[in-house]
C-alpha cells in the first residue's frame, strides 16, 4: 500500500515546493501499521474452536485453587488476581481461549474488556490452540552469540515446521521469544514449563525425538554442568565457608 501511495506523495511534494514559503499548506504524514512480528495477532475472530459459545468451567480442583488464589487479595481487589486466575485456566485448557477469558472476567466480576487487555498484552497467554509440547527457543543476544539460530533451525529442520507453527500431530509448537532469564546457561529452550540449556543443534534434535517417543526429557544444562557452575567446575568460593563468629571481635 505503502508503494502505491508514494507516487501521490512525490506529486504532492513536488506541488509544495513550487509554492512560496508563506504559503500554510497542511501535509498529513503518511505512516503504515508496524509489521506484526509476534506469534499471534492481537485480534479475536470467532472461529468453530474458539468463539464464545464454547464452555469452560473450571474443574472441582481448580475451582478451590482460584478460591485460594482470591483469598489472598482484598475482595475489593480481586481482579488483582486476574494473572493467576488466567494462568490456572490455561493450565486446565491448554491455551487462552476467548471462553476461558470471558469466564475468568465473570469469576472475577469484572467486563470481559478488562480480561482481554490483560491476556493480550501478556504474550505467555496463548491465545490459539499450542502443541502438547511448546518449545519456546530465547533468541535474544546472549543466546544468540551461543547459537540460538542454529537451534531454531534445528527444530524447524527437524519437525518440518516454522517458527509460529504446530506440527500436524498437534505433538508441538515453535515460538521464538525474548529472553528466557537463563542466559548464563545459553542456548536455552523453554518446553513447556520447564528448561533445557546449554544446547546444540544435536542435543536439541534429540530432546525432541524423546519427547516424541514420550521419555522423559531432564531440565537444566545438557552440557553435564552443574547449574550454572563454569565448564571447569568451581573457581570461586573452593573451601569451606568460615563458620559463625569469623572476622568477628573475640570479647564479641
Ligand atoms: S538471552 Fe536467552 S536466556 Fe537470556
Amino acid at each position: 500500500m505503502f508503494a502505491k501511495l508514494r507516487p501521490a506523495v512525490s506529486a504532492v511534494t513536488t506541488a509544495v515546493r513550487g509554492k512560496t514559503a508563506t504559503q500554510n499548506i497542511n501535509l498529513r504524514r503518511i505512516s503504515s501499521t508496524a509489521a506484526a512480528r509476534s506469534d499471534a495477532i492481537f485480534v479475536h475472530r470467532d472461529t468453530p474452536e474458539n468463539n464464545p459459545s464454547i464452555p469452560f468451567e473450571f474443574d472441582a480442583k481448580n475451582k478451590e485453587e482460584a478460591n485460594k488464589i482470591l483469598a489472598k487479595y482484598p475482595p475489593q481487589y480481586k481482579k488483582a488476581a486476574m494473572i493467576p486466575l488466567l494462568h490456572l485456566a490455561q493450565k486446565q485448557h491448554g491455551w487462552t481461549s476467548i471462553s476461558v477469558m470471558n469466564y475468568v472476567a465473570k469469576f472475577l466480576e469484572v467486563p470481559p474488556m478488562r480480561v482481554y487487555e490483560v491476556a493480550t498484552f501478556y504474550t505467555m497467554f496463548n491465545r490459539n490452540p499450542v502443541g502438547k509440547y511448546l518449545l519456546q527457543v530465547c533468541t535474544t543476544t546472549p543466546c544468540e552469540l551461543c547459537g540460538s539460530s542454529k537451534i531454531v533451525e534445528a527444530v524447524e529442520k527437524h519437525l518440518g515446521i516454522k517458527v509460529g507453527e504446530t506440527t500436524p500431530d498437534k505433538l508441538f509448537t515453535l515460538v521464538e521469544v525474548e529472553c528466557a532469564g537463563a542466559c548464563v546457561n545459553a542456548p536455552v529452550i523453554s518446553v513447556n514449563d520447564d528448561y533445557v540449556e546449554d544446547l546444540t543443534p544435536e542435543a536439541t534434535v534429540k530432546m525432541l525425538d524423546d519427547l516424541k517417543a514420550g521419555k522423559h526429557v531432564t531440565c537444566g544444562p545438557v552440557s553435564g554442568r552443574n547449574n550454572c557452575e563454569p565448564f571447569g567446575g568451581p573457581t570461586t568460593l573452593t573451601t569451606p565457608p568460615p563458620g559463625p563468629g569469623f572476622m568477628v571481635r573475640d570479647d564479641l
